[in-house]
């Protein structure tokens, strides 16, 4: 089977809608046709502050999110990424072939920066990339699903794959992006031009999956639309009512032509109440299921440390290469 990586940030209670659909609807459809990693990236969380007892819980919830939205901890590898040391190790090496400039023409690090400014933004904010790529590389990847903001990330795993593979040999398989077009960027529900993002201007743009169902409901019926009443997908002109469509077309399988046909001659309203019923019967089971998780930590960790075990195999092994290519005298 094909090797698939992927991982998401346990920086809040919840994982959001754009993450489902963008991430995690693709995850569990793959994971039985792939070797799948699926990841727990808290590393990559402290690169801005974190409380620890809030890392510590927001970190096992991600995972029984993941759990409860499909993700078979017996189909595929499910791992926390600091219980694999050699994603830090690897992140040192693969941090000495990266250019300072390169990584400084990263959009999320300018994004971020930009708005946190210099004296507050982490080194590790600025080398977050690298550390990606070494989740990445060290597993021998070959697909990478993941939303439409992590494609430039991609690109720089790819180069320095290549960049370390034409200095060193042979290493590294070159990875590529999976982004399907329908699912790779979901707005704000409030502001239909921004991503959905957990650090959304106002919650009401936001859909968490660990929302009471009511919230969710009202939150997709008060999205922003526009003041003519054509349900059409035109992304440029009529972002809101386009941003309901993709996200009801990814929910339900139908397609966006079916969606816009349906509704054709009816209201808003109508869209967004059926939207909002598809919305909440998708997410609270998953809802439900992860608090059900969550009532047995213990068992939470074991599955963890199960995937951790079979992840650090496979990594230990590739990191050994690496050191070895590059010069390190390896201990007898
Ligand atoms: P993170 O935690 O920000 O987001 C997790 C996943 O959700 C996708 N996503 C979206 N997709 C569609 N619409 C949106 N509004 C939306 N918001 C988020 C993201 O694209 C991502 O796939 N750097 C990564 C985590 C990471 C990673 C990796 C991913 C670390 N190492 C290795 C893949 C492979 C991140 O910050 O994702």
């Amino acid at each position: 089977r094909p090797l698939l990586f992927s991982g998401m940030q346990p920086s809040s209670d919840s994982l959001h809608l754009g993450n489902y659909i963008g991430a995690l609807l693709n995850w569990v459809a793959m994971q039985r046709d792939f070797d799948a990693y699926y990841c727990v990236v808290d590393l990559h969380s402290i690169t801005v502050a974190q409380d620890p007892k809030e890392l510590r819980a927001n970190t096992r919830q991600t995972a029984a999110q993941y759990i409860a939205a499909g993700i078979d901890p017996s189909e595929c590898t499910l791992f926390i990424q600091s219980q694999v040391p050699a994603h830090a190790e690897l992140a040192w090496v693969l941090g000495s072939i990266t250019g300072f400039g390169e990584a400084g023409r990263m959009t999320q690090f300018k994004d971020k920066s930009a708005k946190q400014g210099s004296d507050a933004t982490s080194v590790g904010l600025f080398t977050y990339p690298v550390l990606m790529a070494a989740d990445i590389l060290l597993y021998g990847t070959e697909q990478v699903p993941v939303g439409e903001d992590q494609r430039q990330h991609l690109e720089l795993t790819r180069t320095l794959a290549q960049r370390f593979n034409s200095r060193f040999g042979d290493t590294f398989v070159v990875p590529e992006a999976y982004i399907p077009k329908e699912s790779a960027k979901i707005y704000d529900l409030a502001n239909p031009t921004a991503k959905m993002s957990k650090s959304a201007a106002s919650p009401a743009g936001l859909v968490n999956i660990m929302d009471d169902p009511k919230v969710t409901a009202k939150k997709i019926k008060s999205a922003v639309t526009d003041a003519d009443r054509e349900v059409r997908f035109d992304p440029e002109n009529k972002a809101g009512i386009s941003n309901l469509l993709s996200i009801y077309s990814s929910l339900s399988g139908r397609t966006i032509t079916a969606l816009e046909q349906e509704y054709d001659g009816r209201g808003y309203g109508d869209l967004k109440k059926d939207l909002a019923e598809v919305v909440v019967d998708t997410l609270s089971p998953v809802r439900t299921r992860t608090l059900e998780l969550l009532e047995d930590p213990a068992e939470l960790d074991r599955l963890l440390a199960v995937g951790a075990d079979k992840a650090t195999a496979t990594a230990e092994k590739t990191l050994a290469t690496v050191y070895d290519r590059i010069g390190f005298i390896r201990r007898r």
